[in-house]
């Protein structure tokens, strides 16, 4: 392709184009030619990852081994992140876009479905106006979209008796907008986002009281769950929403707040609720295993027509730094995983059965969360090779599967990988660093990449997730979600077009 061709394609696949600079910083993943160019280049940026020099087939790939997880022999190590799409209707029902997405899962081959995607059990506690919602209203719309599912799924793998999926609850404290504008539910006062996000000096922290009732309504949303036919629920504890928040809220007085066993409490009753209720649903948890402070553009980076790099927010004046989970109290833009380690032993002796490992959240930290080259509109410039983010979850979570070596556990941050994704994704459980690679992005562009990888060994790059982030950014401009650059579907939307405006209106 001629370079100015390439040029105008690069900025409609960036629809804030005018905010990016003309070239990344760090190097394509594409234009990194074999395995051992890979290697080199993690070598270069001191990121440990193990790294094959094959793409290997089922039965002889790690990532094609079966594993027992509650019951039940899965077919493979390939799961799906929770994706949500911004999409249903007001009242938290599915949309025609919510029933493609669901089946794209289904289809991907998979066997751990995780989550979905993010199922508010309260109206307040939505993320957005459009976030699906678990309740006896939506009971049928979530049957509807479970059955669909599996049916993809036995329509492409002959089988769902190697499957399992899970339905994600979850309230999203300090990022609710259940009518479209921020309506903050905060387990405690922090000194930074309160001030990012534009909180009143006399905004309180939700009551105790709110909370016992809060572990009610995850107990009910579990006991739907199961009548309505999935296999687990994760009672979400990541991404900076209410209960990873809580496990944060060392500054917060009575029941829920100081001590860590205070802050694990919600977890603790909601565990005990639904082996009371629901006996015999299993439960899994997805936990943001580390944390770092918020980070913005750097000013002194950012011009008219470009966004800074990203550089913590002052934290020098917040020491001991007590607001987080996971971050280290001398130094916060350092992971510190000794109470999470403490969070996860407890999770052990309380019999969660499945544990996924995220990091950080898309608000305040997203290259830790989700590493990418190019940045969401309301993000930054990469601060670091995005690789470096994607070795320091597998790295994280490697730490956890050493210290409870039978606990089913799924790692997270993979789609960076890109052409490398099977190649390390089979070293890493080979390894025993992790059980089950999660997809999250790469669900979006490319569904069916672990059959692909499993049935013939092959990769299609034209499918490939380049981590453009239009998927974070179409909703962040009032949009459903969805892969505009390289999902026909969605490259068929009018929305596409309006990114495309966008584009050309960025200053
Ligand atoms: C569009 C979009 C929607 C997401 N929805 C959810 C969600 O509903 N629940 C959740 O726990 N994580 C959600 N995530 C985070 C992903 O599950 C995953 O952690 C993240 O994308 C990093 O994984 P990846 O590198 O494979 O994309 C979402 C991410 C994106 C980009
Ligand atoms: S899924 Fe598509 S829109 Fe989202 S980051 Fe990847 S390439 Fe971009």
């Amino acid at each position: 392709m001629p370079p100015a061709a390439r040029r105008r394609r690069h900025r409609w696949f960036c629809p804030d184009a005018a905010l990016i600079p003309e070239a990344p910083r760090y190097p394509r993943i594409s234009t990194i030619k074999s395995a051992a160019d890979f290697r080199t280049r993690l070598a270069a940026l001191g990121a440990v990852l193990p790294c094959d020099d094959e793409v290997l087939q089922a039965p002889s790939s790690p990532l094609g081994q079966p594993l027992q997880v509650c019951g039940r022999r899965l077919g493979n190590r390939f799961a799906v992140q929770p994706m949500e799409g911004w999409d249903g209707t007001e009242d938290g029902l599915p949309t025609d876009y919510t029933r493609r997405r669901w089946a794209n899962f289904g289809r991907s081959g998979a066997k751990l479905i995780w989550g979905c995607e993010a199922c508010a059990v309260v109206p307040e506690g939505r993320a957005n106006p459009h976030q699906l919602m678990v309740s006896d209203q939506t009971a049928p719309g979530l049957v509807e979209l479970l059955t669909r599912l599996r049916d993809e799924h036995r329509q492409a793998c002959g089988t769902v008796d190697d499957l399992l999926v899970g339905l994600q609850l979850t309230h999203s404290g300090r990022f609710c907008r259940p009518s479209g504008r921020l309506e903050p539910i905060i387990a405690y006062r922090h000194p930074i986002l309160d001030r990012k996000f534009g909180l009143s000096d006399d905004h309180p922290p939700v009551s105790d009281d709110y909370l016992d009732r809060l572990v009610d309504r995850f107990v009910g949303a579990a006991r739907l769950a199961r009548q309505l036919g999935f296999d687990f629920v994760d009672v979400k504890h990541c991404h900076g929403y209410l209960l990873h928040e809580l496990l944060g809220a060392r500054t917060r007085p009575g029941r829920y707040g100081g001590s860590l066993e205070n802050r694990a409490r919600f977890l603790r009753e909601v565990v005990a609720g639904i082996r009371a209720e629901v006996p015999g649903l299993a439960i899994g948890v997805r936990l943001s295993l580390f944390d770092m402070v918020p980070f913005h553009p750097d000013p002194a980076d950012t011009g008219a027509r470009h966004m800074g790099r990203g550089i913590p927010e002052t934290w020098e004046d917040c020491l001991p730094y007590h607001y987080g989970f996971g971050v280290a109290a001398d130094q916060p833009d350092r992971p510190d995983l000794s109470e999470p380690l403490q969070f996860v032993d407890l999770m052990v002796e309380l019999g969660v059965e499945l544990l996924n490992l995220s990091a950080g959240s898309p608000y305040y930290n997203p290259h830790i969360q989700r590493p990418a080259l190019f940045p969401p509109s309301d993000g930054y410039q990469p601060p670091e090779d995005p690789l470096v983010g994607v070795a320091r979850q597998v790295q994280a979570a490697a730490v956890v599967k050493a210290r409870h070596p039978s606990l089913p556990t799924i790692g997270t941050g993979y789609t960076y990988l890109q052409e490398f994704l099977p190649l390390v994704g089979q070293a890493v459980v080979r390894a025993g660093m992790i059980d089950f690679v999660g997809l999250g992005r790469m669900v979006l562009s490319y569904p069916e990449l672990p059959r692909d990888v499993l049935e013939h060994g092959r990769l299609d790059r034209r499918r490939l997730c380049r981590t453009f982030s239009h998927c974070t950014t179409g909703p962040r401009q009032g949009m459903v979600s969805g892969c505009y650059p390289l999902d026909p579907f969605y490259r068929a939307l009018p929305e596409a077009a309006r990114l495309k405006d966008l584009e050309g209106s960025a200053p």
